[in-house]
């Protein structure tokens, strides 16, 4: 298991209303996706905007370990100098991956259909999440693993090279296990079909389009099935990654909930698999304007405006989950503020993620005041009807190596009638290393505390 940082306790308090115009930095999902495909293509492709939090740079480092040039220029734009497609090499040492589930997944993807074996290592938060749901499908196609208990990390995979093309119905709705699926499916022969009832984030559809992989989707009643030709050859690109709605979401919230705010947020990505915040907010009665709407390399971007507003309690509607499953942590945050009780249940998924995310809301907020009611695969929580929140005083909120976690609860101290203290805020570099300095561009008071 990889060690994680030393903890960096955080002390946020109410601070008055939240100003101002911010960027957020570029979307995760396809800061991680523009270097794989890069990174597999012929040529040189240039990555513009892209996230540099400690999760993409462990796609990085694990895609140099097998065989690509990766540099950062002066001017913050990536090169990349891809292997093609069936070039990887047999990494000389383990990958580690950190914090992130996403590099995880898909790499495992390409590794499942190249002839190289790879171990892949990860901090506490990784090492006990399920791999299972990734692992079945690539065997499927021929790939070989042998993993922790549970089919855990560290796990070591040996690629089969010719792999065995496969149509495949998701079990879980997840882009990640979709995403592998389709990834193993590059450097195999005949075409990789994957079928998923529910639609998740398309990014690696769209992507792949992008750099001249030929791959068709059909929409049908019972889902979308997307096919994948593969031996493909792909082609370097010039990548702008636009702003991620995720990160986005916090000011989302922070502004709707901290009486007088009026915050813009630049450049986000707009893309409907994953806008379901904006839906639920609004659905709440939160203000948010989308303003100049264009496109920035295939994908729909707008500037987000977001005045303050009273919210009012919904239920949430479980069909939204997989448009904003990174999003409930905060949505939890602005139903502590809502009029009413807020139920989100039919998100059983955020318990296998960074954190158990059901488990760890409940212990934050109820620590924080706020009175909230624990289900298998929810919570209902009693909003206070824009009042502030009572707030951690010298107890600290567990963040549990979940970057989320810790930034939801940042927001939640933003109007909070004492301090919210939370015992460790490095995890939050693994996704929005700017956070803390946005938050005080705004207006937010954090301070650090002593470990
Ligand atoms: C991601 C998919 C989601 C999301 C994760 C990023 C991706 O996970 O939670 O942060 O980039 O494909 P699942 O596919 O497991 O839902």
């Amino acid at each position: 298991m990889t060690q994680a940082p030393p903890p960096r306790p955080l002390s946020v308090t109410a601070a008055g209303p939240l100003t101002g115009s911010v960027t957020v930095p570029g979307d995760k999902s396809i800061s991680h996706r523009a270097l794989m495909f890069a990174a597999l293509a012929v040529g040189e492709s240039r990555i513009e905007g892209l996230l540099e939090g400690e999760d993409v740079l462990a796609t990085a480092a694990a895609m140099r370990a097998m065989g690509a040039d990766i540099r950062r220029g002066d001017d913050g734009i990536w090169g990349v100098h891809g292997v093609g497609v069936g070039g990887l090499l047999q990494p000389a040492v383990a990958l580690d991956m950190g914090n992130s589930g996403t590099s995880t997944r898909l790499l495992m993807g390409l590794v499942a259909s190249h002839p190289i074996t790879a171990t892949f290592v990860g901090d506490a938060s990784l090492s006990k999440r399920p791999m299972a749901r990734v692992i079945e499908p690539l065997a499927r196609m021929g790939a070989d693993v042998t993993a922790a208990p549970g089919d855990r990390l560290p796990l070591t995979m040996r690629g089969l090279c010719p792999a065995v093309a496969i149509d495949y119905t998701l079990p879980v709705a997840s882009a990640q296990v979709k995403s592998a699926v389709l990834l193993a499916g590059l450097n195999t022969p005949g075409i990789t079909r994957v079928r998923e009832p529910i639609p998740t984030r398309d990014h690696s559809e769209r992507m792949l389009r992008g750099f001249g992989a030929a791959l068709d989707v059909e929409e049908t009643p019972d889902g979308r099935i997307i096919s994948l030709h593969g031996e493909a050859a792909l082609r370097a690109q010039d990548i702008v990654v636009p702003g991620d709605p995720s990160s986005a979401a916090f000011w989302m919230v922070a502004a709707s909930i901290v009486p007088g705010s009026d915050v813009t947020v630049r450049s986000v990505l707009m893309n409907p698999t994953r806008t379901g915040i904006i839906t639920a907010l609004r659905m709440m009665g939160a203000s948010i304007e989308a303003v100049g709407e264009r496109d920035v390399g295939g994908e729909t971007v707008a500037d987000l405006r977001v005045r303050h507003a009273p919210l009012s309690a919904i239920e949430v509607p479980p069909d939204l989950a997989p448009s904003m499953i990174d999003e409930y942590p905060v949505l939890f945050v602005a139903a502590a503020f809502a009029r009413g009780t807020t139920v989100a249940r039919g998100a059983h998924e955020l318990r296998v993620k960074e954190s158990d995310r059901i488990a760890a809301m409940a212990a934050a907020l109820g620590l924080a005041g706020v009175s909230v009611v624990e289900h298998d695969d929810g919570l209902s929580i009693a909003g206070r009807d824009g009042d502030p929140l009572p707030g951690s005083g010298g107890a600290r909120v567990a963040s549990l190596l979940d970057h989320r976690i810790a930034m939801s609860m940042a927001v939640a101290g933003m109007h909070s009638a004492r301090a919210v203290a939370i015992d460790d805020a490095a995890p939050i570099a693994t996704s929005y290393p700017a956070f803390i300095d946005t938050a005080r561009l705004l207006g937010a008071h954090m301070t650090w505390l002593n470990a």
